[in-house]
Order: structure tokens, then sequence, then C-alpha cells
């Protein structure tokens, strides 16, 4: 539904310049909610600015619902319009709601309307539809100051979906919001998508976010996309960044000698008895250090750091079984006698390599 090949996009000032985009490759599927995470300046918003052309693209080209917007150039009147026409179809909503104050809720939603060229009585009718679908019917005559943080935003939704949009670009909706209204909104954004079919583009810092409402993410840093897939994909994937960030578990190793592994439950392994089997079968002793369940776009998940007594070479057998079982097994440290052991065992979150984890690597590489 929204693709895009190389895209790049350069801020010259008088005195510099800043790459905000770095060649993005995005795919985000038809009906999908996809979730852009990053930390602030990773360029988010310039993504999302350049995905429905506020911003023009440097460089790369955008595909939204099958037509290339950045074909659309020139100054010509037809090129504009056929711009504007399929700007239309792409709704936007703000972290900062940009609501107008003098105007009220409905007069908020109809102003898109007018702009489309509805006439009066078709703009009032389309805009109650639109405020009763965001659960605000009783809000038409409001005006914005009169309303809460999670109803502004609700105008906001509402407005966006004007042009009846195909899709739905927001851009830190929820963080001007406490957490209960950031759920409220998410949740109506999830039933948006579900009820109109409507693909949700978001861009959060938050991985809360993520977790309640995306069905596929991406990590951005410097103006790249450095992971993306779905959730079920990335939670699969071995030394994902994301999928460490969506279950964080610590612990440290209770003394020296021991493995430490992270093991990923998905689908079908997060109700199998599998540590109680692995603990049977090879009669090892298993602690735990950490753990993490949650739901995840409706499915359970969840990460457990574990414990083995022995180095990586006595524990390959008994690893290979998790991943028989269907697990996503990830070596989080390796015993090393001579070194203390894995004492770091806690800093692969906060993404930093430790001399045991390239050790855990080496260990891994040379048991394929
Ligand atoms: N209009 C602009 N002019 C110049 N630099 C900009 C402009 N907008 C964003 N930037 C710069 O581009 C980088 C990415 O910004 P942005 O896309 O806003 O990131 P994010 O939304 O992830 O915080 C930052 O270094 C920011 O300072
Ligand atoms: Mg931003």
């Amino acid at each position: 539904m929204i693709t895009t090949k190389d895209l790049t996009k350069v801020y010259r000032t008088r005195d510099r310049e800043v790459t905000a985009l770095d060649g993005v490759d995005l795919h985000v599927r038809d009906g999908e909610v996809f979730g852009v995470v990053g930390q602030s300046g990773a360029g988010k918003s310039s993504l999302i600015r350049c995905v429905n052309l506020l911003e023009r693209p440097t460089a790369g080209t955008v595909t939204v619902d099958g037509q290339e917007l950045t074909a659309l150039t020139g100054n010509s009147k037809r090129a504009g319009k056929e711009l504007r026409r399929a700007r239309g179809r792409i709704g936007m909503v703000f972290q900062h709601f940009n609501l107008l104050s003098s105007r009220t809720v409905l007069g908020n939603v109809e102003l898109p309307l007018e702009i489309l060229g509805h006439s009066g009585q078709e703009r009032t009718r389309k805009a109650r539809e639109l405020l009763d679908l965001v659960g605000l019917a009783e809000k038409a005559g409001s005006y914005p100051a009169q309303l809460s943080g999670g109803q502004k935003q609700r105008v906001g939704i509402a407005r966006a979906l004007a042009g009846d949009p195909k899709v739905l670009l927001s851009d830190e909706a929820t963080s001007a919001l406490d957490p209960e209204t950031t759920r409220s909104v998410l949740q109506l954004l999830r039933d948006l998508n579900r009820q109109l079919g409507l693909t949700v583009l978001l861009i959060t810092h938050e991985m809360e976010v993520v977790k309640a409402v995306c069905d596929s993410a991406a990590l951005m840093k410097g103006g790249r996309i450095t992971e993306s897939g779905t959730v079920p994909e990335l939670l699969a994937t071995p030394g994902s960044e994301l999928a460490r960030e969506l279950f964080p578990v610590g612990g440290v190793p209770s003394a020296p000698g021991r493995t430490v592994v992270d093991v990923t439950f998905h689908g079908e392994t997060t109700t199998e008895p599998v540590i109680s089997k692995l603990s049977r079968t090879y009669n090892v002793d298993i602690s735990i250090l950490g753990a993490a369940m949650d739901t995840v776009a409706g499915k359970q998940v969840g990460r457990m750091r574990i414990e083995l007594p022995g180095s990586f070479e006595d524990n390959v057998v008994p690893i290979g079984f998790l991943r028989e079982q269907g697990l996503t097994v990830e070596v989080a440290a390796v015993a090393t006698p001579a070194a203390g052991a894995a004492s770091e065992a806690g800093s692969r979150a906060s993404g930093a390599a430790s001399p045991d984890e390239d050790e855990a690597a080496r260990a891994e590489e040379s048991a394929k």
C-alpha cells in the first residue's frame, strides 16, 4: 500500500546540510498497522512528511495505493491537481492536534470537506457521521478549548478521515496524552483499521504503542531503517534490537561457569512446557533470571533469560533442543571462568556489544 524506494531527504539551510533520510526502503502492506520507532532526530517525521509529499524528497520514490506520488512533479496545473487528489486519500494525524480554536468541533471536521468541495448540507452530514465514528457525536457544538486531549485527538482523527482515505499517517498522535487516553486512542485507530480496512502508518518513540496495535514495525536510526518486519518475524530474528526492546529481559548470571540464553516464545510455543521438558530430558538444573510475557497484536509472546550450568559447548544439545521446539534462542553470555564469567549479560539491552557477547557469537558460530 505504501512503498518507498531509496527515499532521501536532505535539508539545506544557509550554512549546513542535514541528511534526514538516507535511502529508506519502506514497505507497508495493505490493511496493516505499521509502526516506525526511533529516537528523536532519527528522521521519523521527515519520513512521514515525505510519504504524503508535504515535504519534497530529495531523491527516491514514494508509491501509495499504486500511484507514484513522486512522479506527480512539476508546476503544471494537472500535476498539482492530481497530487492534491492523491493527498486527499491520505489522512494525517498530528501530535498537537492542529485544530482551529475559533471553530467548533463540527466546524473543524467540516473544513477539509469544504476544501474537497462538498456542499453545505453534505458537509454537515458527513462531518456528523465522522464524529459519530470516533465517538464524539455529542461534542459537535463544543470548541477545542472545552475538550480533553484525548477528545481533541479524536477530532483530529475524524478530520483526517474526511477524504475517505485508504491510508492514515500518524506522527506521534499519542505522545501528548496520558497512558489511559493513549490506550483508548490506539484502540480507536485499531478499530478504524479493522472497520474501514484502513492502512495505518504510525510513528512513535514508545514501544508500548507498537505492542498495543502494530502488525509490523521498523526501527529508524540516523535516517535509515535498520530493522523491519512483522512483529512475529522480528521476535523470531536473533539479535533483533526491536524484539529486545519490546521484551526487555534483565538478569545476570548467578555464578561463574554458566551459560545464559535468551529464549523467545511466540505462537504455539507459549503454552508448551518447554523449560520443564528441557530440564527433564537432559537432567539439567535451569534458573530463570528474568522473564516478560505480553500480548502483541492479540497474540501471546514472551521472552525469558535462563541460565544453564556449564560452558556453551556443554549446552549445545539442550540449546538445539530449544530451537527444535520452535523457539528463538540467543546466547546472551557464555561462561568464561578465567575472565570471571559472564557478568555483562545485562548489557545487551543497552545495545552495547560486550566482550562476552562477542565470545558468545564466536562460540555459536563455531558450533554451527
Ligand atoms: N525543516 C527542517 N530543516 C532543517 N533540518 C530539519 C528539518 N526538519 C528536520 N530536520 C532535521 O532532520 C533530522 C531528522 O528530523 P525528524 O525527521 O524531525 O526526526 P524525528 O521525527 O525522528 O525526531 C534532524 O536532525 C532534524 O534536526
Ligand atoms: Mg518527529
